[in-house]
């Protein structure tokens, strides 16, 4: 098993080795980097060449370890043991009845090998990765209900990704393998695009990219526009046919650029921009 990068997907030298390096290992993939680089898209391109099927955990805010493994459904038993018949009573006797299987059962119980990615895991609280630990290494749990021990079949390979906004704890980072998704450079950027748009007009493309990498040098903003946000930006450009010269001005680089919607996405940033833009046209 090995992955190459993909026709839709652009991945630099060194993502492809962390990515099987990890697999070498069996160690857990964590793929960090700001919004927009890429690492749901990462799992889903490296599951896609492996050719295993992707199951995804998203992670909220509330989300608990205990969910990815199993839940016992204790509601449910409780109204179904109010009924009288047969069918119901035989039902709320067997407790395995109301044990709902997490994305990590499924993992771990399917027929063939899969893929787990388990989505922006800093959105939870610190105590999740933590809570995973034991499961993750040793590719088993125990469901306290039914007694019983879940075994994986097949090691997953699993693909974890964090936003930075929380420090994972170190018992955790020891057992993964670890990739930072640097923001690309403009030639990768050039690449993605290409990937996306093959038939941009490349006049527009390259002042675009201008533009783009000019905004983001602007170290005030609050969020600097990332990948998602230029692939927006262009496929608007496209629609409305922009002629290049309306990207261009004296100084591009505090122009306000046409939909800029797409690019920022805060009243601050957008008046940083204005400002900056009457600045320089005072100044001429
Ligand atoms: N290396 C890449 N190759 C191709 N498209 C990319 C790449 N990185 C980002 N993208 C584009 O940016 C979008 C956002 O990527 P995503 O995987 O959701 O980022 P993240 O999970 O890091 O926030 C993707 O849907 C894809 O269109
Ligand atoms: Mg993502």
């Amino acid at each position: 098993m090995k992955f190459q990068g993909s026709d839709n997907y652009v991945a630099t030298q060194d993502l492809m080795l962390a990515v099987n390096a990890a697999i070498t290992l069996k160690r857990p993939l964590l793929v960090k980097g700001e919004p927009g680089t890429g690492k749901t898209m990462l799992a889903e391109e490296v599951s896609a060449a492996l050719g295993l099927p992707l199951l995804q955990w998203h992670v909220k805010s509330t989300t608990k370890a205990q969910q990815g493994l199993y839940e016992y459904d204790a509601v449910s038993r409780l109204r179904d043991s109010q009924l009288r018949d047969d069918e119901s009573v035989q039902k709320v006797r067997n407790i395995s009845n109301y044990i709902l299987r997490g994305v990590l059962w499924q993992a771990f119980t399917s027929d063939t090998p899969v893929a787990l990615l388990i989505d922006e895991i800093d959105k939870a609280d610190i105590e999740f990765p933590n809570d995973l630990l034991r499961e993750l290494d040793r590719m088993e749990f125990y469901v306290y209900e039914t007694r019983e021990l879940v075994q994986a079949r097949h090691r997953p390979v699993v693909f974890i990704t964090s936003n930075n906004e929380k420090e994972l704890p170190d018992a955790f980072l020891r057992r993964c393998f670890f990739h930072f998704i640097r923001f690309p450079e403009r030639e990768t950027m050039e690449r993605i695009v290409q990937a996306h748009y093959p038939d941009i007009r490349r006049d527009l493309a390259s002042e675009a990219l201008n533009v783009f990498f000019q905004i983001r040098e602007v170290n005030e903003l609050k969020k600097k526009p990332a990948t998602s946000e230029l692939l927006d930006w262009l496929k608007l450009l496209m629609i409305e046919d922009m002629p290049v010269e309306a990207l261009r001005s004296n100084d591009a680089k505090v122009a306000i650029p046409p939909l800029h919607g797409a690019l920022l996405k805060n009243e601050q940033d957008v008046h940083l921009f204005e400002r900056l833009a009457f600045l320089s046209r005072a100044r001429r």
